[in-house]
Protein backbone atom coordinates (compact mmCIF):
# COMPACT_ATOMS: atom_id res chain seq x y z
CA UNK A 1 0.00 0.00 0.00
CA UNK A 2 1.25 3.48 -0.89
CA UNK A 3 -0.43 6.22 1.85
CA UNK A 4 0.17 9.68 1.48
CA UNK A 5 0.33 11.29 4.94
CA UNK A 6 -0.58 15.04 5.38
CA UNK A 7 0.84 16.78 8.81
CA UNK A 8 3.24 14.01 9.44
CA UNK A 9 5.76 16.29 11.04
CA UNK A 10 3.43 17.32 13.83
CA UNK A 11 2.54 15.62 16.45
CA UNK A 12 0.52 12.33 15.61
CA UNK A 13 1.04 12.38 12.42
CA UNK A 14 4.84 11.53 13.31
CA UNK A 15 3.63 8.88 15.94
CA UNK A 16 1.45 7.69 12.83
CA UNK A 17 4.61 7.58 10.66
CA UNK A 18 6.71 5.83 13.12
CA UNK A 19 4.09 2.91 13.97
CA UNK A 20 3.41 2.23 10.03
CA UNK A 21 7.04 2.10 9.15
CA UNK A 22 7.27 -0.66 11.91
CA UNK A 23 3.97 -2.22 11.23
CA UNK A 24 3.88 -2.27 7.69
CA UNK A 25 7.69 -3.16 6.02
CA UNK A 26 5.90 -3.08 2.51
CA UNK A 27 4.15 -0.49 2.62
CA UNK A 28 5.24 3.38 1.09
CA UNK A 29 4.73 6.57 2.23
CA UNK A 30 4.64 10.31 1.27
CA UNK A 31 4.34 12.61 3.78
CA UNK A 32 3.53 15.84 3.14
CA UNK A 33 3.46 19.30 4.90
CA UNK A 34 4.10 22.82 5.35
CA UNK A 35 6.33 22.71 8.48
CA UNK A 36 4.38 26.11 10.31
CA UNK A 37 5.55 26.37 14.27
CA UNK A 38 4.06 22.89 14.99
CA UNK A 39 5.66 20.68 12.58
CA UNK A 40 9.18 19.55 13.41
CA UNK A 41 11.45 17.09 11.11
CA UNK A 42 13.20 16.28 14.28
CA UNK A 43 10.06 14.75 15.17
CA UNK A 44 10.71 12.37 11.35
CA UNK A 45 13.83 11.29 12.51
CA UNK A 46 15.01 7.99 11.70
CA UNK A 47 11.80 7.79 8.91
CA UNK A 48 12.78 10.70 6.29
CA UNK A 49 15.97 8.85 5.66
CA UNK A 50 13.99 5.39 4.61
CA UNK A 51 13.85 4.61 1.50
CA UNK A 52 9.80 4.07 1.64
CA UNK A 53 9.33 7.78 2.73
CA UNK A 54 9.41 10.53 0.79
CA UNK A 55 9.13 14.03 2.44
CA UNK A 56 7.65 16.80 0.62
CA UNK A 57 7.17 20.10 1.82
CA UNK A 58 3.96 21.72 0.56
CA UNK A 59 1.02 23.26 1.85
CA UNK A 60 -2.19 21.53 1.64
CA UNK A 61 -3.71 24.19 0.05
CA UNK A 62 -1.47 23.96 -2.90
CA UNK A 63 -3.41 22.82 -6.15
CA UNK A 64 0.31 20.67 -6.83
CA UNK A 65 -0.73 18.29 -3.39
CA UNK A 66 -2.54 16.26 -6.62
CA UNK A 67 0.66 15.27 -8.16
CA UNK A 68 1.38 13.94 -4.60
CA UNK A 69 -1.72 11.98 -4.28
CA UNK A 70 -1.65 10.47 -7.69
CA UNK A 71 -0.70 6.69 -7.20
CA UNK A 72 -1.39 6.49 -3.96
CA UNK A 73 -4.07 4.30 -2.59
CA UNK A 74 -4.82 6.18 0.80
CA UNK A 75 -4.11 9.49 2.36
CA UNK A 76 -4.65 9.92 5.99
CA UNK A 77 -5.34 13.42 6.35
CA UNK A 78 -3.96 15.24 9.86
CA UNK A 79 -2.58 18.51 8.63
CA UNK A 80 -4.60 21.08 10.62
CA UNK A 81 -3.98 24.06 12.95
CA UNK A 82 -5.15 22.49 15.94
CA UNK A 83 -4.56 24.54 19.10
CA UNK A 84 -8.04 26.01 20.37
CA UNK A 85 -6.15 29.34 22.24
CA UNK A 86 -4.64 30.21 18.32
CA UNK A 87 -7.81 30.33 16.88
CA UNK A 88 -8.81 32.69 19.87
CA UNK A 89 -6.83 35.03 18.79
CA UNK A 90 -7.14 34.59 14.80
CA UNK A 91 -8.87 32.47 13.44
CA UNK A 92 -7.92 32.92 9.21
CA UNK A 93 -5.26 30.01 9.40
CA UNK A 94 -7.49 27.62 10.76
CA UNK A 95 -10.41 28.52 8.18
CA UNK A 96 -7.76 28.16 5.48
CA UNK A 97 -5.90 25.08 6.52
CA UNK A 98 -8.60 23.06 8.39
CA UNK A 99 -11.46 23.47 5.42
CA UNK A 100 -10.21 25.01 2.84
CA UNK A 101 -7.31 22.88 2.65
CA UNK A 102 -9.34 19.47 3.74
CA UNK A 103 -11.21 20.35 0.46
CA UNK A 104 -7.93 21.13 -1.85
CA UNK A 105 -6.98 17.47 -0.55
CA UNK A 106 -10.70 16.27 -1.10
CA UNK A 107 -10.33 17.53 -4.80
CA UNK A 108 -6.79 15.84 -5.30
CA UNK A 109 -8.18 12.28 -4.12
CA UNK A 110 -11.06 12.62 -6.40
CA UNK A 111 -8.88 13.36 -9.38
CA UNK A 112 -6.09 11.11 -8.51
CA UNK A 113 -8.71 8.26 -7.71
CA UNK A 114 -7.66 7.67 -4.36
CA UNK A 115 -9.14 4.60 -2.91
CA UNK A 116 -9.35 5.85 0.57
CA UNK A 117 -9.15 9.01 2.69
CA UNK A 118 -9.44 9.15 5.90
CA UNK A 119 -10.31 12.65 7.79
CA UNK A 120 -8.95 12.87 10.93
CA UNK A 121 -11.05 14.83 13.46
CA UNK A 122 -11.65 15.47 16.87
CA UNK A 123 -14.62 15.08 19.95
CA UNK A 124 -14.36 19.06 19.91
CA UNK A 125 -17.04 19.06 17.35
CA UNK A 126 -19.75 17.54 19.32
CA UNK A 127 -18.86 20.82 22.09
CA UNK A 128 -19.21 20.48 25.49
CA UNK A 129 -21.26 17.87 27.13
CA UNK A 130 -23.26 17.13 30.34
CA UNK A 131 -21.92 15.16 33.01
CA UNK A 132 -23.99 12.29 32.37
CA UNK A 133 -23.51 12.10 28.84
CA UNK A 134 -21.35 11.26 26.27
CA UNK A 135 -20.89 11.65 22.45
CA UNK A 136 -22.10 9.26 19.89
CA UNK A 137 -21.59 9.44 16.22
CA UNK A 138 -24.94 10.51 15.42
CA UNK A 139 -24.92 13.47 18.27
CA UNK A 140 -25.19 17.09 16.67
CA UNK A 141 -22.12 19.36 15.94
CA UNK A 142 -22.03 21.96 18.35
CA UNK A 143 -18.31 23.39 18.48
CA UNK A 144 -17.81 25.96 20.71
CA UNK A 145 -14.22 27.51 19.62
CA UNK A 146 -13.01 28.30 16.04
CA UNK A 147 -10.93 25.54 16.06
CA UNK A 148 -13.49 23.61 16.76
CA UNK A 149 -15.73 25.01 14.10
CA UNK A 150 -13.33 24.53 11.60
CA UNK A 151 -12.91 21.15 12.68
CA UNK A 152 -16.37 20.69 12.52
CA UNK A 153 -16.53 22.23 9.06
CA UNK A 154 -14.45 20.17 7.24
CA UNK A 155 -15.96 17.05 8.64
CA UNK A 156 -19.39 18.22 7.06
CA UNK A 157 -17.47 19.32 3.54
CA UNK A 158 -16.03 15.91 3.69
CA UNK A 159 -19.38 14.09 4.53
CA UNK A 160 -20.93 16.12 1.28
CA UNK A 161 -18.56 15.03 -1.01
CA UNK A 162 -19.14 11.26 0.28
CA UNK A 163 -22.73 11.80 -0.42
CA UNK A 164 -22.43 13.87 -3.48
CA UNK A 165 -18.93 12.06 -5.42
CA UNK A 166 -19.32 8.99 -3.59
CA UNK A 167 -15.59 9.66 -2.45
CA UNK A 168 -14.55 6.70 -0.19
CA UNK A 169 -13.81 8.36 2.44
CA UNK A 170 -14.08 7.70 6.69
CA UNK A 171 -14.24 10.40 9.59
CA UNK A 172 -12.45 9.38 12.50
CA UNK A 173 -13.39 11.77 16.14
CA UNK A 174 -10.61 11.03 18.19
CA UNK A 175 -10.22 12.75 22.17
CA UNK A 176 -7.25 14.40 23.42
CA UNK A 177 -4.50 12.58 22.88
CA UNK A 178 -1.30 13.07 25.16
CA UNK A 179 2.69 11.26 24.22
CA UNK A 180 5.99 12.09 22.62
CA UNK A 181 6.49 15.05 20.10
CA UNK A 182 3.41 17.10 21.10
CA UNK A 183 4.30 20.58 20.90
CA UNK A 184 4.43 22.35 24.58
CA UNK A 185 1.18 24.90 23.83
CA UNK A 186 -0.60 21.56 24.42
CA UNK A 187 -1.65 20.75 27.95
CA UNK A 188 0.53 17.98 29.34
CA UNK A 189 3.22 18.86 27.50
CA UNK A 190 3.13 22.58 28.89
CA UNK A 191 2.63 21.35 32.32
CA UNK A 192 5.55 18.98 32.01
CA UNK A 193 7.67 21.61 30.76
CA UNK A 194 6.51 24.18 32.91
CA UNK A 195 7.79 21.72 35.95
CA UNK A 196 10.76 20.93 34.40
CA UNK A 197 11.80 24.51 34.20
CA UNK A 198 10.40 24.78 37.84
CA UNK A 199 7.93 27.53 36.34
CA UNK A 200 4.15 27.98 37.15
CA UNK A 201 1.42 25.81 36.05
CA UNK A 202 -1.03 27.94 34.03
CA UNK A 203 -4.16 26.39 35.35
CA UNK A 204 -7.65 27.78 33.79
CA UNK A 205 -10.65 28.35 35.82
CA UNK A 206 -10.75 26.09 38.58
CA UNK A 207 -9.08 23.28 37.04
CA UNK A 208 -11.80 21.15 36.85
CA UNK A 209 -12.90 21.03 32.91
CA UNK A 210 -13.05 17.04 31.92
CA UNK A 211 -11.05 15.75 29.31
CA UNK A 212 -10.77 11.42 28.12
CA UNK A 213 -7.02 11.42 27.34
CA UNK A 214 -5.83 8.84 24.77
CA UNK A 215 -1.90 7.62 24.24
CA UNK A 216 -1.40 8.85 20.78
CA UNK A 217 -0.26 5.27 20.17
CA UNK A 218 -3.79 3.88 20.61
CA UNK A 219 -5.00 6.42 18.39
CA UNK A 220 -2.45 5.75 15.57
CA UNK A 221 -3.69 1.89 16.11
CA UNK A 222 -7.00 2.60 15.72
CA UNK A 223 -6.24 4.78 12.70
CA UNK A 224 -4.40 1.86 11.05
CA UNK A 225 -7.28 -0.30 11.50
CA UNK A 226 -9.71 1.93 10.70
CA UNK A 227 -7.57 2.68 7.08
CA UNK A 228 -7.24 -1.21 6.63
CA UNK A 229 -10.86 -2.46 7.68
CA UNK A 230 -13.31 0.60 8.25
CA UNK A 231 -16.20 1.67 5.95
CA UNK A 232 -16.48 4.18 2.98
CA UNK A 233 -18.13 6.49 4.31
CA UNK A 234 -18.90 6.18 8.44
CA UNK A 235 -17.74 7.96 11.12
CA UNK A 236 -15.75 6.45 14.34
CA UNK A 237 -15.60 7.87 17.51
CA UNK A 238 -12.15 7.04 19.12
CA UNK A 239 -11.01 7.68 22.76
CA UNK A 240 -9.26 6.31 25.49
CA UNK A 241 -12.10 6.09 28.35
CA UNK A 242 -10.08 7.80 30.67
CA UNK A 243 -11.70 11.09 31.83
CA UNK A 244 -9.71 13.37 34.16
CA UNK A 245 -10.03 16.84 35.20
CA UNK A 246 -7.27 18.56 34.45
CA UNK A 247 -5.62 20.10 37.87
CA UNK A 248 -5.63 16.12 38.97
CA UNK A 249 -3.27 15.61 35.57
CA UNK A 250 -1.31 18.66 36.90
CA UNK A 251 -0.63 17.19 40.14
CA UNK A 252 0.42 13.81 38.91
CA UNK A 253 3.31 15.52 36.79
CA UNK A 254 4.27 17.48 40.01
CA UNK A 255 4.35 14.34 41.62
CA UNK A 256 6.02 12.19 39.12
CA UNK A 257 8.69 14.74 38.81
CA UNK A 258 9.18 15.26 42.90
CA UNK A 259 7.61 18.85 42.55
CA UNK A 260 5.57 21.41 44.47
CA UNK A 261 2.15 21.42 44.79
CA UNK A 262 3.35 25.71 44.82
CA UNK A 263 3.64 25.53 41.35
CA UNK A 264 -0.15 25.06 40.24
CA UNK A 265 -0.74 28.89 38.99
CA UNK A 266 -4.40 29.03 38.37
CA UNK A 267 -5.09 31.95 35.82
CA UNK A 268 -8.08 33.41 33.86
CA UNK A 269 -10.01 30.97 31.82
CA UNK A 270 -10.13 30.23 28.52
CA UNK A 271 -13.00 32.03 26.86
CA UNK A 272 -16.21 29.71 26.34
CA UNK A 273 -14.10 27.40 27.74
CA UNK A 274 -15.78 23.77 27.17
CA UNK A 275 -16.32 22.19 30.94
CA UNK A 276 -16.50 18.40 29.90
CA UNK A 277 -15.98 16.23 26.49
CA UNK A 278 -16.99 12.31 26.37
CA UNK A 279 -17.25 9.62 23.74
CA UNK A 280 -19.12 6.77 23.19
CA UNK A 281 -17.12 4.55 21.29
CA UNK A 282 -19.04 0.96 21.14
CA UNK A 283 -19.40 1.65 17.56
CA UNK A 284 -15.27 0.97 17.03
CA UNK A 285 -15.30 -1.45 19.45
CA UNK A 286 -18.17 -3.61 18.20
CA UNK A 287 -17.34 -3.13 14.20
CA UNK A 288 -14.01 -3.63 14.37
CA UNK A 289 -12.62 -4.57 17.45
CA UNK A 290 -10.91 -2.22 18.78
CA UNK A 291 -9.91 -0.98 22.20
CA UNK A 292 -6.84 1.38 23.40
CA UNK A 293 -4.32 -0.57 25.33
CA UNK A 294 -2.28 1.92 27.19
CA UNK A 295 -2.88 2.79 31.08
CA UNK A 296 -2.90 6.61 31.78
CA UNK A 297 -0.58 6.43 34.64
CA UNK A 298 1.94 4.56 32.78
CA UNK A 299 1.45 6.36 29.66
CA UNK A 300 1.87 9.83 31.65
CA UNK A 301 5.16 8.18 32.95
CA UNK A 302 6.55 7.21 29.73
CA UNK A 303 5.49 10.89 28.75
CA UNK A 304 6.90 12.43 31.55
CA UNK A 305 10.46 10.63 30.74
CA UNK A 306 10.27 11.23 27.12
CA UNK A 307 10.63 15.39 27.27
CA UNK A 308 13.08 14.82 30.41
CA UNK A 309 15.11 12.47 27.71
CA UNK A 310 14.72 14.95 24.75
CA UNK A 311 15.88 18.18 26.06
CA UNK A 312 17.43 19.65 22.89
CA UNK A 313 13.88 18.58 21.15
CA UNK A 314 12.16 20.65 24.11
CA UNK A 315 14.98 23.55 24.34
CA UNK A 316 14.54 23.79 20.81
CA UNK A 317 10.92 23.89 20.71
CA UNK A 318 10.35 26.38 23.33
CA UNK A 319 12.33 28.97 21.49
CA UNK A 320 12.10 31.08 18.48
CA UNK A 321 7.99 31.70 17.93
CA UNK A 322 7.11 30.14 21.01
CA UNK A 323 8.78 32.75 22.93
CA UNK A 324 6.11 35.27 21.79
CA UNK A 325 3.23 32.87 21.92
CA UNK A 326 3.92 32.22 25.80
CA UNK A 327 4.27 35.53 26.33
CA UNK A 328 1.25 36.86 25.01
CA UNK A 329 -1.25 33.69 26.58
CA UNK A 330 0.28 33.90 30.23
CA UNK A 331 2.75 36.54 30.89
CA UNK A 332 0.20 39.13 29.59
CA UNK A 333 -2.86 36.81 29.79
CA UNK A 334 -5.10 39.17 30.75
CA UNK A 335 -4.42 41.75 27.96
CA UNK A 336 -4.40 39.12 25.24
CA UNK A 337 -7.80 37.99 26.75
CA UNK A 338 -8.99 41.49 26.54
CA UNK A 339 -8.03 42.28 22.98
CA UNK A 340 -10.28 38.33 21.91
CA UNK A 341 -13.12 41.01 23.48
CA UNK A 342 -13.31 39.00 26.64
CA UNK A 343 -12.54 40.79 29.24
CA UNK A 344 -12.40 44.65 30.04
CA UNK A 345 -8.74 46.05 29.82
CA UNK A 346 -7.81 47.38 33.47
P1 LIG B 1 -0.07 19.41 15.28
O1 LIG B 1 -0.41 20.85 15.39
O2 LIG B 1 0.94 18.84 16.22
O3 LIG B 1 0.45 19.09 13.80
C1 LIG B 1 -0.14 19.62 12.66
C2 LIG B 1 0.82 19.41 11.48
O4 LIG B 1 0.16 19.88 10.30
C3 LIG B 1 2.13 20.16 11.61
O5 LIG B 1 3.21 19.33 11.25
C4 LIG B 1 1.99 21.31 10.62
O6 LIG B 1 3.22 21.76 10.08
C5 LIG B 1 1.08 20.70 9.56
N1 LIG B 1 0.31 21.70 8.82
C6 LIG B 1 -0.43 22.72 9.34
N2 LIG B 1 -0.97 23.43 8.35
C7 LIG B 1 -0.60 22.84 7.18
C8 LIG B 1 -0.86 23.11 5.81
N3 LIG B 1 -1.63 24.14 5.43
N4 LIG B 1 -0.33 22.28 4.89
C9 LIG B 1 0.46 21.23 5.25
N5 LIG B 1 0.75 20.94 6.53
C10 LIG B 1 0.23 21.74 7.48
O7 LIG B 1 -1.44 18.64 15.38
P2 LIG B 1 -1.77 17.21 16.01
O8 LIG B 1 -2.04 17.36 17.45
O9 LIG B 1 -0.76 16.24 15.55
O10 LIG B 1 -3.18 16.91 15.31
C11 LIG B 1 -3.24 16.25 14.05
C12 LIG B 1 -4.68 16.11 13.63
O11 LIG B 1 -5.40 15.37 14.62
C13 LIG B 1 -5.40 17.45 13.49
O12 LIG B 1 -6.24 17.37 12.36
C14 LIG B 1 -6.22 17.56 14.77
O13 LIG B 1 -7.39 18.31 14.55
C15 LIG B 1 -6.54 16.10 15.04
N6 LIG B 1 -6.75 15.76 16.45
C16 LIG B 1 -5.81 16.10 17.39
C17 LIG B 1 -6.01 15.73 18.72
C18 LIG B 1 -5.00 16.04 19.79
O14 LIG B 1 -5.26 15.77 20.98
N7 LIG B 1 -3.82 16.56 19.45
C19 LIG B 1 -7.19 15.03 19.08
C20 LIG B 1 -8.12 14.70 18.09
C21 LIG B 1 -7.88 15.08 16.78
P1 LIG C 1 -5.59 21.71 25.30
O1 LIG C 1 -4.36 20.87 25.39
O2 LIG C 1 -5.47 23.08 24.73
O3 LIG C 1 -6.67 20.83 24.54
P2 LIG C 1 -8.24 21.17 24.25
O4 LIG C 1 -8.26 21.28 22.77
O5 LIG C 1 -8.96 19.99 24.80
O6 LIG C 1 -8.65 22.40 24.91
O7 LIG C 1 -6.21 21.86 26.78
C1 LIG C 1 -6.62 20.74 27.52
C2 LIG C 1 -7.28 21.24 28.78
O8 LIG C 1 -6.32 21.94 29.58
C3 LIG C 1 -8.39 22.26 28.51
O9 LIG C 1 -9.43 22.07 29.45
C4 LIG C 1 -7.72 23.60 28.74
C5 LIG C 1 -6.70 23.30 29.82
N1 LIG C 1 -5.49 24.12 29.80
C6 LIG C 1 -5.05 24.76 30.97
O10 LIG C 1 -5.66 24.67 32.04
N2 LIG C 1 -3.91 25.51 30.90
C7 LIG C 1 -3.19 25.67 29.76
O11 LIG C 1 -2.18 26.40 29.76
C8 LIG C 1 -3.65 24.99 28.57
C9 LIG C 1 -2.91 25.12 27.27
C10 LIG C 1 -4.80 24.22 28.64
Amino acid sequence: MKVLITGGAGFIGSNFVHTMLEKHASDQFVIVDKLTYAGNLRNLDGAVQNSRVQFVRMDIGDPAVVELARGCDAVVHFAAESHVDRSIEDASPFLRTNVEGTWRLVEACRSARVGRFIHVSTDEVYGSVAPDERSTELSPLAPTSPYAASKAASDIFVQSAVRTYGLPAIITRCTNNYGPFQFPEKFIPLMISQALAGQPLPIYGDGRNVRDWIHVSDHCMALDLILRKGKDGEIYNVGGGCELENIVIAKKILTTLGKSEDLLHFVSDRPAHDRRYALDCTKLKNDLDWTPASEFDAGLAGTVRWYQENKAWLDETRSGEYRKYFERHYTRREETLAMSGRIAVK
